[in-house]
């Protein structure tokens, strides 16, 4: 009983002192177990500065100068690559076209590389949502995040582009990749899913005699 007394007047005592005090103002420092770097030996911008002449922090450019990175090169932007790329393609950019509809195929062309691409790039980034084989079965899903399967008849018939737009933008718990995958990484994730509803909504037909033999049809 002593003890338990003991130890109820110490919890008290710590709950009390711990938790009473919140919201109370000091003016005292206060005691930093770690200090978090509230102190850093760094000059703040607009702040003063004895060392310069003018007392300022921030140094004006030096003439004839120009903050490096921050202009365009000349060279790049008058070259044909330039006017080639693929700046101002609204379809490769944003999945769109024009009359802002979605496009309906994917817009550059579908190699044996991207489709790599695509297989590397959905493993790292949509797989542990959607599932490897894309139905919705990643290793997320017992917290919770029940992202769609491809495999059904509405994503089987939906535009490229729309895709395009879920992986940019993002749609309900599923966020946006566009600053994770370029739009042709993009793309390819986008050709990558397509071979993974193809690949559970196969007919015979398509199989070649080889391939129908193989899988014993
Ligand atoms: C953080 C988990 C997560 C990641 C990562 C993720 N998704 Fe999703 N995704 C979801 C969820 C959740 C939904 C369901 C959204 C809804 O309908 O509210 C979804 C829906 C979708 C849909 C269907 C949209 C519709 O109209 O029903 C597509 C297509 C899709 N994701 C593709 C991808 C691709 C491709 C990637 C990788 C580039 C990816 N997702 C990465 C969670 C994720």
């Amino acid at each position: 009983m002593r003890i338990f007394l003991l130890i109820f007047t110490f919890i008290v005592f710590a709950v009390v002192s711990i938790l009473g005090f919140r919201g109370s103002l000091s003016k005292n420092t206060p005691i930093e177990v770690f200090p978090d770097m509230d102190r850093q030996a760094k000059y703040k911008p607009q702040a003063e500065n004895g060392f310069f002449e003018d007392g300022r922090n921030d140094r004006p450019l030096p003439a004839q100068t120009i903050a490096r990175g921050n202009y365009l090169n000349q060279q790049a932007v008058f070259s044909p690559e330039f006017a080639d790329s693929k700046l101002g393609d609204m379809a490769y950019n944003l999945g769109k076209n024009p009359d802002g509809s979605f496009v309906k195929k994917i817009p550059i062309e579908a190699t044996n590389e991207l489709m790599k691409i695509g297989e590397e790039r959905y493993s790292i980034f949509c797989a542990a949502c959607h599932g490897a084989a894309g139905d919705g079965n990643g290793v997320t899903k017992p917290y919770g995040v029940l992202a769609a399967t491809y495999h059904d008849n509405r994503l089987r018939s939906v535009e490229d582009g729309y895709i395009f737009d879920v992986i940019t933008n993002g749609k309900g718990l599923m966020y946006g990749l566009k600053d994770r995958l370029s739009p042709r990484e993009r793309w390819a994730a986008i050709l990558y899913v397509r071979a993974l509803q193809q690949s559970q909504n196969a007919s015979v037909e398509v199989l070649n005699p080889a391939q129908r033999i193989e899988l014993g049809f």
